[in-house]
C-alpha cells in the first residue's frame, strides 16, 4: 500500500468541526469526514492554483460536467450528458432545492428513517410533511442490518393526509450502511412511478463501497426512473474534501432540470472554485488507485471494529456496513439492562470521553443507537473502542 492511512494527524490545529466541538480530552468519532489527507493529485492541483495566487470569481467549466458525466458512464454504464449535470454547493442544498421545486407547503416527503438527520429538516425548510417509512432492523447474533419494510413503505405514502410528491432516498444509506439491491431499487422506482412521486437520490456515499459491494444509481433502473430522478453525487465523502462544498445534481428530465436551475439561480447559490478543481481531479479517475487502497483500509477497519465489539462490548450490536465509514451501534440491550441510563451518546461522551452521534437524531428507529465514524487511523479506532470498553466496565 503506497498511502499510509495509519498516520495520525493533528486536526485540532484546523477549524475542524469534528475536532473542536468538544474539550481536548474527548476523542471525536462523529462528524462524517475522515481523519486522513485528501489524495495527492487533488492536493497537487489545489497547490498549483494557490501558487498562481489569484482566487477571483470562477465558473464551473463544461469540462467539469463532462468529467462527472464520463465517470457515470465508466462506473455504471449510465449515459449522462454534460448539460444534465448541475453543480450545487453541497448535497444538503441539493435535496432542499429538490423539495422546493417538487412540493408545495402541506405536501408529503417520504423518507426512510433512521436516516441522515438533515433529511428530516427539509420539512421545516419547506412547510412540507415528513412521511416516515421506517426501515426494518434485522438482527443476526451480535450484528444487524436494515432493510425496507414494504408494508411500512407503502403505507407511508400519502399518510397524514398529505400527497406524497418527493421520495428522499439515501443510497448507500447513512447511518445503516445498507447498499440497496437492484431488486429493491426497482421496486422503489416502480412504486414511485405508480404514485407519481419524484425521487431525489442522495448517492454521496456511492463510491465508499466495502468488500467489493456494487452500487446502482436508481436512475439507471429504467428509462422511467431516469425521468423522475434527481441524483446527487459528490467527491466530498469519497476523497475527503467535504469542506470544499461542491456536489452535482444529475437531472435527465428537462422540465425538472430547468426548475432546479431556476431555483438555484433565484436563491443565488454558487459553487466554490477550489471545489471545482478538486472535483474535476476526483471525477477524472486520477485518484482511483488511492481510492482502491482506501477501501481496503476502511474494510479492514470495519472488520476490526465488528470483531472488537463482538469480543469486548457485550450488549452492543453493530451494523456491518456495506458502504460508508459509519457504523450504527445498537445499545438498547445496555439500556434495558440498566448498564446505560438514558442516552448512549451522553453515556459515552461523559464516561468514555468519546463523541459519537446521537442515534435519536436520525429519527424513528434511532433511539438507543449511536453512530461511530471509523474513517480514521486504526490506532485511533482502537483507542475509541478501548475507551468505550473501559466505560462499560
Ligand atoms: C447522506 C448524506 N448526504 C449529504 C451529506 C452532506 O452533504 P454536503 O456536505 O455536500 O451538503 C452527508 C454528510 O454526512 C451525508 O451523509
Amino acid at each position: 500500500m503506497s498511502t499510509n492511512f495509519d498516520k495520525i494527524l493533528n486536526r485540532r490545529i484546523s477549524n475542524s468541526i469534528k475536532w473542536n466541538a468538544y474539550p481536548e480530552d474527548v476523542l471525536p468519532m462523529w462528524v462524517a469526514d475522515m481523519d486522513l489527507t485528501a489524495p495527492p493529485p487533488i492536493l497537487d492541483a489545489l497547490r498549483k492554483t494557490l501558487d498562481h495566487g489569484v482566487l477571483g470569481y470562477e465558473f464551473p467549466r463544461k469540462e467539469l460536467m463532462e468529467e462527472v458525466a464520463q465517470r457515470m458512464q465508466r462506473l455504471y454504464n449510465w449515459e449522462v450528458k454534460a448539460e444534465e449535470v448541475i453543480p450545487v454547493p453541497g448535497l444538503v442544498t441539493g435535496f432542499n432545492i429538490a423539495a422546493r421545486i417538487t412540493c408545495a407547503p402541506g405536501d408529503g416527503i417520504l423518507v426512510q428513517p433512521p436516516v441522515y438527520f438533515p433529511f428530516m429538516k427539509v420539512q421545516k425548510n419547506t412547510g412540507t410533511v415528513t412521511q416516515l417509512a421506517e426501515l426494518k432492523k434485522v438482527t443476526h447474533g451480535r450484528t444487524l442490518h436494515h432493510e425496507v419494510d414494504w408494508d411500512v413503505f407503502d403505507n407511508a405514502i400519502h399518510s397524514d393526509d398529505a400527497q406524497t410528491r418527493l421520495f428522499l432516498l439515501c443510497n448507500p444509506h447513512n447511518p445503516t450502511g445498507t447498499v440497496y439491491s437492484d431488486a429493491e431499487l426497482a421496486r422503489l422506482a416502480q412504486t414511485c412511478e405508480q404514485e407519481n412521486i419524484i425521487i431525489c437520490s442522495d448517492e454521496i456515499h456511492s463510491e465508499l463501497l466495502l468488500d467489493g459491494h456494487r452500487h446502482t444509481p436508481i436512475a439507471t433502473i429504467s428509462p422511467e426512473a431516469a425521468q423522475r430522478t434527481i441524483t446527487l453525487v459528490a467527491a466530498s465523502k469519497t476523497f475527503n474534501v467535504a469542506g470544499l462544498f461542491v456536489g452535482f445534481a444529475i437531472i435527465q428530465n428537462k422540465e425538472i432540470r430547468e426548475k432546479f436551475k431556476a431555483e438555484l439561480e433565484k436563491l443565488t447559490f454558487h459553487t466554490n472554485s477550489l471545489g471545482h478543481i478538486a472535483s474535476q481531479v476526483a471525477f477524472s479517475g486520477a485518484c482511483d488507485s488511492w481510492l482502491e487502497e482506501l477501501l481496503v483500509y476502511l474494510t479492514e477497519n470495519r472488520d476490526f471494529m465488528v470483531d472488537y465489539i463482538e469480543k469486548n462490548l457485550p450488549g452492543i450490536n453493530t451494523s456491518v456496513p456495506e458502504a460508508t465509514f459509519l457504523a450504527w451501534l445498537d445499545c438498547n440491550e445496555l439500556i434495558e439492562s440498566g448498564k446505560i441510563e438514558g442516552s448512549p451518546h451522553k453515556f459515552f461522551l461523559e464516561k468514555a470521553k468519546v463523541a459519537l452521534n446521537e442515534g435519536a437524531m436520525f429519527g424513528p428507529g434511532g433511539e438507543g443507537f449511536v453512530r461511530l465514524n471509523f474513517g480514521c487511523p486504526r490506532e485511533t479506532l482502537l483507542e475509541g473502542l478501548e475507551r468505550m470498553k473501559a466505560a462499560l466496565g
